[in-house]
């Protein structure tokens, strides 16, 4: 479970050579998170994305700005607002040049600046467009089609529309764990003659289980993989992100063509581990691959699947192997394996279990909730998105 639960409170990266200051005066705010080294109130959300960053100077006229800011960004793309201590000559400028949302003096009192971090923070919510959750772990067998199959049904139920893509290209086993029958497969639509648009997706995918659940099933046989080329999956993800309020990615364990593009397109990636040694080793081998292609930590939480197996690594000697935090844990459960084998997702075979609560609150933490059935507008979704 998220160790904060199903929070609304507003996600405050906080950066600059005054952030401190700042920290101190706004830390008891109990409707912010704070992120980054500034953030002493105990409230933040550790591995969860900024929904704002908040970059401190003591002056507008600091020398260095622009390199300053060009370092936050490599840890989030959330809208930026330019705080500056001191007169506000130039900063209206500065800002514009460093590509702020907002621009503020400082001291102003706390109620100004919650405005401004929220406004800021909505202004960046893009109209229709869904939001893209890929679930990876670089081992085999983790639970990364348990977790992607059980994330898109728990997201469709709360009234998302949502589609589970399945790139595990080789050896896809979404379609069996939905207990779907492929009626045409990603290779067939990345080989049909064409661009994949809307239109042309929605004319590829199946039913899932589920009422607003589809599933863009894996290929059938492994060397049907061939015929898509990183382009076709490019194609796919962002016609999946126009026409579904929430799009989760299955994936395999290699840092293939197909990971490289869910990790270019997603919002979000959430990293499966187990608590045995040889999957710590391979996820942090994957966390640092991760930094090196550039996908930002606050766009990655990590989960640890089948907590409490016997015999399992703790969490602390967890978070000290991969030196990173855990976001969420989910139990080892045997209902899993059971209704895996009735190839019903455990949220629905059972419903009230364990694993079904723990796994149905975590896509409710990181997906959010669907409008109410009767009702055609819906809230959003996945945060952070670029
Ligand atoms: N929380 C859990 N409790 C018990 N068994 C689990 C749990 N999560 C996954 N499993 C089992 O682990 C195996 C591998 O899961 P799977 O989702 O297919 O892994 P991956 O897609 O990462 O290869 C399955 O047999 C599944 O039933
Ligand atoms: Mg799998």
């Amino acid at each position: 479970m998220h160790r904060n639960g199903h929070s609304p409170s507003l996600r405050v990266l906080l950066s600059g050579a005054a952030a401190d200051q700042l920290a101190s005066a706004i830390g008891g705010e109990p409707t912010l998170s704070l992120l980054g080294p500034a953030a002493r109130n105990g409230n933040a959300q550790a591995g969860s994305p900024a929904d704002v960053v908040l970059h401190v100077v003591p002056s507008s006229s600091s020398p260095g700005l622009a390199e300053e800011i060009a370092e936050v960004r490599k840890a989030s793309a959330a809208p930026l607002i330019l705080a500056a201590y001191g007169e506000p000559n130039g900063i209206v400028e500065t800002g514009l040049a460093v590509g702020a949302a907002d621009v503020l003096t400082l001291p102003q009192s706390n109620e100004t600046l919650l405005f401004a971090l929220r406004k800021a923070a909505l202004a960046n919510r893009t109209g229709d467009a869904g939001k893209i959750l890929t679930v990876f772990s670089p081992k085999g067998g983790s639970g990364k089609t348990v977790l992607s199959t059980n994330i898109a049904v728990a997201a469709a139920r709360s009234g998302l529309k949502t589609l589970l893509v399945d790139l595990d290209l080789q050896f896809g086993d979404a379609a069996l764990a939905l207990g779907v029958t492929p009626r045409a497969t990603i290779s067939d639509l990345a080989s049909s003659s064409g661009h994949t648009d809307v239109e042309k997706l929605k004319a590829f995918v199946c039913p899932g289980p589920t009422a607003d659940l589809a599933l863009l099933p894996a290929p059938t046989r492994p060397e049907d993989a061939q015929v898509i080329r990183q382009g076709d999956l490019k194609a796919i993800l962002d016609a999946a992100r126009a026409s579904y309020s929430a799009v989760i990615v299955d994936t395999g364990p290699l840092f293939d063509a197909a990971i490289l593009a869910a990790v270019d397109c997603s919002d979000h990636l959430l990293i499966v581990c187990n608590p045995e040694i040889t999957s710590l080793k391979n996820v942090r081998i994957g966390l640092e691959t991760l930094d090196r292609l550039g996908f930002p930590r606050d766009r990655t939480s990590i989960v640890v699947n089948r907590v409490g197996a016997p015999g399992g690594v703790v969490r602390r000697e967890i978070e000290q192997a991969l030196e990173a935090e855990i976001a969420y844990e989910l139990p080892d459960d045997p209902e899993v394996p059971k209704a895996l084998n009735r190839a019903v997702p455990a949220v629905i075979a059972d419903e009230g279990g364990r694993f079904a609560r723990a796994v149905s609150e975590l896509a409710r933490s990181l997906i959010g909730e669907g409008a109410p059935a009767a009702s055609p507008q819906r809230r959003s979704l996945l945060r952070g998105r670029r």
